[in-house]
């Protein structure tokens, strides 16, 4: 029997659950960069295989750096009733929300970390990365959670939705900014897609609409969705403060990941997003079923940076591609999540590219030959006076699995600042944050 491809080089999982403290570093490290850094992704169980990259047991790798030293390296399982044994539709069709991996990302709201995956509750973790549990918000959560929600810097409100399989497809939620639930409404959609991420700007909420849709007869496999070409394509744009959403039919793609959206002054919504047409997310989808290698899309020219301008008041949407560059796993500095903001950065292949989007020029950093980088998080530096003043924070992998740096590259230049390295190859996985003390 073959090994899947994500059970290997640089995507092999971790046996165990290690610590290593006062890691080599290479480079000084900002002595304001002082808190924890973690990374999300899956580590399936030794011997088990769970049929999709995007379905392996959830486990965070943390780094702790403070005042110019790496203090400790760390990893661990989040400890999911499912990792026990718990299963997430029983024989009846009832779903236990707390039985999912908890594998895609980790976020910090009201001072609670949480790890999250899109078919389920979050989970919160302690800042040792030990597991407290699932959180249901005081029972008001009864749908899964994205984990790609929004925080919007001038509220400090989290803005999110469940999607499901069955009705309702979709609820949009939000908590305060002292972390209660404290806003939820189903929003009519006309079928169940697998919604991966969403955008808001400062009034508004913007939908996904995508032709990959669940499919009943993949109930069984992992990841049961398909590309759909009878499902159309659209973007809706929803008030936050009430109403159903405007929607705009566009050319079918596949989005996992938003860029940014803002509104402009003409009160148009303009959001981008890393766009894979329909035979690219078809070919992705089969390779992260285990053919060939899943992360190597992002070299083969199948996901670009596009840009959709959406008017509420004409109907109207222009679409445009941004840049040639194939690229995965954008990030912007957060402080300007849903206003206007010139810079993103994102991966392709061995580099962490960063899009001008004003001058349209791009530049990179290179992390090594055969060296695969992750999601680059954007940390601001103290005092920052422009968007890109800061530094970039990823894990990088040796695709034989020969070992992991942890980058600090400096946002404004992409020219490495410091190289933490890692006790253990880290396996490649989804996303990060930054925690600062
Ligand atoms: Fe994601």
């Amino acid at each position: 029997m073959t090994t899947a491809a994500y059970l290997q080089g640089h995507l092999a999982p971790v046996s165990d659950e290690v610590e290593a403290f006062d890691l080599a570093v290479t480079g000084p490290l900002p002595p304001e960069l002082t808190g924890r850094y973690f990374r999300n992704g899956p580590n399936p169980v030794p011997g088990t295989d769970p049929g999709h990259w995007f379905a392996g047991d959830g486990m965070v790798h943390g780094v702790r750096l403070i005042h110019g030293r790496a203090e400790w390296y760390r990893n661990r399982w989040v400890r999911t009733s499912k990792l026990a044994g718990a299963t997430w539709r029983d024989d009846e069709g009832h779903l236990d929300l707390a039985a999912v991996n908890a594998n895609t990302n980790v976020i910090r709201h009201a001072d609670r970390i949480l790890a999250l995956v899109e078919n389920g509750l979050p989970y919160e973790l302690t800042p040792e990365l030990d597991t407290v549990g699932p959180v249901d918000f005081g029972g008001r959560l009864t749908t899964a959670m994205t984990a790609h929600p929004k925080e919007d810097q001038v509220t400090g409100d989290l803005h999110f939705f469940g999607y499901a399989a069955r009705p309702p497809y979709l609820t949009y939620h939000r908590l305060a900014a002292n972390g209660e639930l404290v806003h939820t409404r189903e929003v009519a959609v006309p079928g169940p897609t697998m919604m991966h991420d969403f955008a808001i700007t400062e009034n508004h909420v913007v939908w996904l609409d995508l032709p990959v849709v669940f499919d009943v007869e993949l109930v069984g496999r992992s990841m049961p969705y398909r590309w759909d070409d009878g499902y159309g394509a659209r973007i809706g744009v929803m008030r936050q403060d009430g109403g159903d959403p405007t929607w705009f039919d566009v050319e079918p793609g596949y989005v996992f990941h938003v860029g940014n959206a803002r509104e402009d002054k003409r009160g148009r919504v303009v959001l981008d997003a890393v766009r894979y047409g329909r035979d690219e997310f078809t070919a992705l989808w089969a390779r992260l079923r285990g053919a060939g290698d899943p992360t190597a899309m992002a070299s083969s020219g199948a996901a670009l940076l596009h840009r959709w301008t959406l008017d509420p008041a004409t109907g109207h949407v222009t679409e445009e591609r941004l840049a040639e560059q194939s690229v995965e796993f954008p990030t912007i500095n957060d402080a300007f999540t849903g206003r206007a903001c010139r810079y993103r950065y994102a991966v392709w292949d061995e580099s962490i590219i960063k899009f001008d989007l004003t001058t349209g020029a791009g530049s990179h950093h290179h992390a090594g030959g055969g060296v695969a980088p992750g999601e680059a998080v954007f940390v601001p530096a103290e005092g920052a006076r422009a968007e890109d003043d800061g530094w970039l924070l990823t894990i990088a992998t040796d695709r034989a699995a020969r070992g992991s740096d942890l980058l600090v590259l400096d946002a404004a230049s992409m020219a490495r600042v410091a190289t933490v390295h890692l006790p253990r190859a880290v396996p490649a996985g989804f996303h990060g944050v930054w925690l600062a003390d």
